[in-house]
């Protein structure tokens, strides 16, 4: 009889206790998440999209077309199939495809902040707005930025 009462209290106490740990790990994420960012908070500034459209135009328009529509075979980097590849993924997910494997040929022939400037391009392109800070090309701070197709 002693003994069960002893492990009725046993099982209150440790399923206090796990309610408790999980309680302070869940405020421990949330104070650890940065603040949510999306491509409608004004993420890159005018003149790096400026330096994107140059580096654009040199290194990927043959592809994917000088208006960015993409040539059939390269997809377009505007419109509903832009927005559709890339809706809900991260900027930064964006940045490194085109840091990994972009342009095909030698993608070390960009450098990872003139990929950032094109991301940038990519972003005035598609009617998201500038601000006053310019993305950086680094894709663990990009990754922080969600793509969204509607505000
Ligand atoms: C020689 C042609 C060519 C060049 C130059 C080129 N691309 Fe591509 N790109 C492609 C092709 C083909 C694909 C699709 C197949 C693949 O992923 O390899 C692609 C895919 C992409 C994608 C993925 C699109 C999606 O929605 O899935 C992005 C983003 C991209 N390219 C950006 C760039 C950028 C930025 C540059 C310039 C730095 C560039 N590309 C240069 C041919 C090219």
């Amino acid at each position: 009889m002693v003994d069960m009462k002893l492990r009725i209290a046993f099982l209150v106490l440790a399923a206090v206790w796990t309610v408790a740990v999980t309680q302070s790990s869940l405020a421990a994420q949330a104070a650890a998440a940065p603040a949510a960012r999306t491509v409608w908070d004004g993420v890159y500034t005018e003149a790096q999209a400026e330096r994107g459209a140059a580096t654009y135009q040199s290194a990927c328009s043959e592809c994917h077309g000088a208006d960015l529509s993409g040539d059939g075979f390269a997809p377009a980097l505007t419109g509903a199939e832009f927005t559709g590849n890339w809706n809900e993924l991260s900027v930064g997910d964006l940045f490194e495809r085109i840091r990994i494997s972009m342009p095909p040929t030698g993608p070390a022939g960009v450098t990872p902040a003139q990929k950032a400037d094109i991301v940038a391009y990519a972003l005035k392109f598609n009617k998201y707005p500038a601000g006053t800070t310019e993305l950086e090309g680094k894709a663990d701070v990009l990754k922080l930025i969600k793509i969204e197709m509607k505000k």
